[in-house]
């Protein structure tokens, strides 16, 4: 089989590193890719959508796996498929459990799946005068829309719900993503990432992570896109598991079957371990990064098999297979990351950090670098994703800061506390 990937950042090095393991594949393209990716397929840029669709008519490819929202939100899939492409992702319409959150909060109150109380407002007088007559002093506003993982304010108090709310309704800060908010309850619990995927019937599991959103050590600093993880996640004991798997990820994928939107690509919930049990706090309609590079290391099975079997329909007959034992993963990223950055130093020590014996096996996957002659170039706020398997938790956090260790550049920067 010939297998397009479209994406280039340290989720798709992961997809493509599970995929060029397949006894299935001919040959793998990655488009745009990265430095990382080159070395394991052929990483092609197409300035636009048809020198995309030329690339896979000439290529001859047999399916194409989407990466990021972006694409997908906009509707990639739905034309891919309309020109008889085999495609692994969601139709534009599926992805809106994503695309809004709005839609994602009604669709939940629909079929009853758990999720905080919620209210959507387009009019920010009547937003505000909402958190005035509110007993809770805490909220969650949130943008309707994409605002690459940036829409979210979770106020301690109404003062910060107000200016959160004129900042997006009235200051227009994220755009038309924001033209539209909701709020939410504040809920508490520790938070866990559950990753499904789903050929439109049936979910089948691919694992858990927890995500270390905070720049700094010790959760602090701004939010990020994630500055390492941890699979499984420490939070989700079987009992909440095998809770949230039949009350959300089940539930999310008949509904979505049930509205005429059949839901088919990877899907990550998101959620918080509240008293009550799991509650969503959001949805996304692709793979976590970095929760796919700690993810897909521990899979033992072929995913290109399954990515096939969920767009025939015939994942009801399929099972993963993982290590036991954990992985950790851990983001090197430029200094000043998520805010300005001085990106161009030469990173070394990139080949010893790759390591391939069984259960202490460690990899760098590529997220924001670049080629120049033979030197590879930190560009990127995050840079390299770090990731080593271990027996247990502790092992695997030992062996990823030892690989990391061996790996540097000027003004390169990691959080020390991941996993621990
Ligand atoms: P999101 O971008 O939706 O993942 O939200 C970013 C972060 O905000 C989450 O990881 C949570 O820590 C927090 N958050 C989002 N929604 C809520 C909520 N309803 N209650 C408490 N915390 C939330
Ligand atoms: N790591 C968070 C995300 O992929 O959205």
């Amino acid at each position: 089989m010939n297998v397009l990937i479209i994406g280039g950042g340290g989720r798709e090095h992961a997809l493509a590193h599970a995929i060029t393991k397949s006894p299935l594949l001919n040959k793998l393209i990655v488009s745009p890719g990265n430095p990382g990716i080159a070395k394991l397929a052929t990483c092609i840029t197409c300035a636009d959508e048809p020198a995309l669709f030329d690339l896979i008519e000439t290529a001859a490819i047999d399916l194409v796996v989407i990466g990021p929202e972006a694409p997908l939100v906009d509707g990639l899939a739905d034309r891919l498929r309309l020109r008889g492409i085999r495609v692994f992702g969601p139709s534009q319409q599926a992805a809106m459990l994503e695309g809004s959150k709005a839609f994602a909060r009604d669709f939940c109150d629909r079929h009853d799946i758990p999720q905080p109380a919620w209210q959507r407002f387009d009019n920010s007088t009547e937003a505000c005068d909402f958190i005035r007559g509110h007993a809770a002093d805490g909220h969650v506003i949130k943008a309707d829309g994409l605002a690459a993982g940036k829409g979210v304010v979770v106020a301690d108090t109404k003062d910060e719900a107000i200016a959160a709310i004129t900042s997006m309704l009235d200051d227009a800060q994220f755009g038309h993503a924001g033209a539209s908010i909701v709020i939410e309850e504040r809920i508490t619990g520790i938070e866990a990432s559950l990753f499904a995927m789903s050929d439109g019937k049936h979910a089948m599991m691919i694992g858990t992570a927890q995500d270390y959103k905070r720049a700094g050590d010790g959760d602090t600093g701004p939010n990020t896109g994630g500055m390492g993880a941890v699979s499984p996640a420490p939070a989700l004991t079987p009992h909440l598991l095998d809770t949230a798997w039949r009350n959300i990820v089940e539930k999310v994928i008949s509904g979505m079957a049930q509205d005429n939107m059949p839901y088919q690509g990877f899907l990550y919930t998101g959620l918080m371990m509240t008293a009550d049990g799991p509650k969503v706090i959001e949805f996304n309609c692709r793979f976590g990064d970095p929760e796919a590079e700690v993810i897909l290391p521990r899979l033992k099975s072929d995913l290109l098999t399954a990515l096939m079997a969920a767009t025939e329909s015939g994942l009801a007959h399929m099972d993963l297979r993982f290590h036991d034992g954990a992985a950790v993963t851990v983001i090197m990223a430029n200094g000043g990351y998520p805010g300005p950055i001085k990106a161009g130093g030469v990173i070394t020590g990139l080949d010893a950090a790759t390591a391939n014996d069984g259960a202490h096996a460690a990899y760098v996957f590529h997220a924001g670098t670049s080629q120049k002659d033979d030197d590879i170039i930190a560009t990127g706020g995050r840079v390299l994703a770090v990731t080593a398997l271990g027996h247990d938790q502790a092992e695997a956090r030992h062996n990823a800061y030892q690989q990391v260790a061996m790996i540097d550049w000027p003004g390169v920067y990691y959080r020390k506390d991941i996993a621990r």
